[in-house]
This record gives C-alpha cells, sequence and structure tokens, in this order.
C-alpha cells in the first residue's frame, strides 16, 4: 500500500495540536520527526508493514478509541484518550530497518524489499517502553500510563500478569477502551 506519508504527517499532528495542550508536546513532535515515525511501518510482516503503517496504525486507534467511549465514558477527556492512541506504540519508533528478501516472482527469484526488526533499545517490554518515551518529553497521568502500558492486553510478554492488566482496566476504562481499540485497528482494517 501507498499512502501520502506527507498528508498523513500533516493530520497526526493537527491532531495532536488540536487536542493535546501539554508541556513538552512539541519536543515530543520534534523528536517524532526527526525519528522515523512518520515513515516507519506498524509491523515488519503483519499490520501495516509499509511505509507510514505506523503513523496510519496511530490515528486509526485514535479515531476507534474515540468511538468506543460510548461503552465506558463519552465525557473522557480528549486531551488522555489522543495520547493514550496516538503514541500507544512509540516503542516501534526506530525499530525496524529496510532489508531485502529473496521472493519467487513468476518462477524466478528475486529480491525484494522488506522490514526487519531492528532493535537498538531493550528495554524489556512493549506498552512500558512507549511509557517510558512518552516520558522523556511530557508527563502522564496515572490513567494514560496504564492505557499506554497495558494496550496489548494479555500478550505483551512484559512483566504483567493477567490480573494486573484486568486490574488496570478496572481501575482504568481508557485503558481497555484503547486495548480494544488498538485490536480494532489491527483486524478490522483490512490493510
Ligand atoms: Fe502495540
Ligand atoms: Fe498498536
Amino acid at each position: 500500500m501507498e499512502l501520502n506519508i506527507e498528508s498523513q504527517k500533516q493530520e497526526f499532528l493537527t491532531i495532536c495540536r488540536t487536542s493535546i495542550h501539554r508541556e513538552g508536546l512539541e519536543d515530543l513532535l520534534e523528536w517524532l520527526g526527526k525519528a522515523d515515525f512518520f515513515t516507519a511501518p506498524a509491523s515488519a510482516k503483519y499490520h501495516g508493514s509499509y511505509a507510514g503503517g505506523l503513523c496510519q496504525h496511530a490515528i486509526d486507534v485514535y479515531r476507534y478509541a474515540k468511538r468506543l467511549l460510548f461503552l465506558t465514558d463519552p465525557a473522557a477527556s480528549e486531551e488522555s484518550v489522543a495520547i493514550s492512541a496516538l503514541f500507544h506504540d512509540l516503542c516501534k519508533v526506530n525499530l525496524y530497518r529496510v532489508d531485502k528478501r529473496n521472493q519467487k516472482i513468476n518462477g524466478e527469484w528475486r529480491e525484494v524489499p522488506c522490514y526487519t526488526v531492528d532493535e537498538k533499545f531493550h528495554f524489556g517490554g512493549h506498552g512500558s517502553k512507549s511509557v517510558f518515551l512518552v516520558q522523556q518529553f511530557m508527563k502522564l497521568t496515572t490513567e494514560e500510563a496504564a492505557a499506554i502500558n497495558c494496550h496489548m492486553g494479555f500478550s505483551d510478554g512484559a512483566a504483567n500478569t493477567v490480573r494486573d492488566v484486568s486490574n488496570a482496566y478496572h481501575q482504568f476504562p481508557l485503558a481497555w477502551i484503547i486495548h480494544v481499540a488498538d485490536e480494532a485497528a489491527v483486524y478490522l482494517e483490512n490493510r
């Protein structure tokens, strides 16, 4: 899939600047621009495995989260929803590199471009790494930190136990909303 990287970047920045008014936002956005956030894929082989896939996925999760809020708290803080959704996967910034692999095309083996995981910062967790990275620039509320940390549900291989994640969802409904929105973006967008 080919995306218009620049218009998608502007859409992302507009949502950020409209919904988020917290100190540190511009520093965070500057870092995202210098890093590969706007051109990175969302995964190496699965959802959004093309240039711009990561930013597209962040916007998708934001839109799903907004739609799902009727289940919990339609009046939830717009700023918290935007921060949790748009930055939940910052752990994937600078994670992938363009590589090559052999693929049989019309009976002939050809070299084609692909993405490979190339982690340079082993933090030991997926959601927790995103929390850490956001907080290098901007303070998170406890609810936002829980939402980002637990967005993978029970499949995050980090130190979270099933009960820990369940308790976080009970305490912070936004955390569960972001998790479901993340799954919806992955499984319903058919990209
Ligand atoms: Fe994730
Ligand atoms: Fe995600």
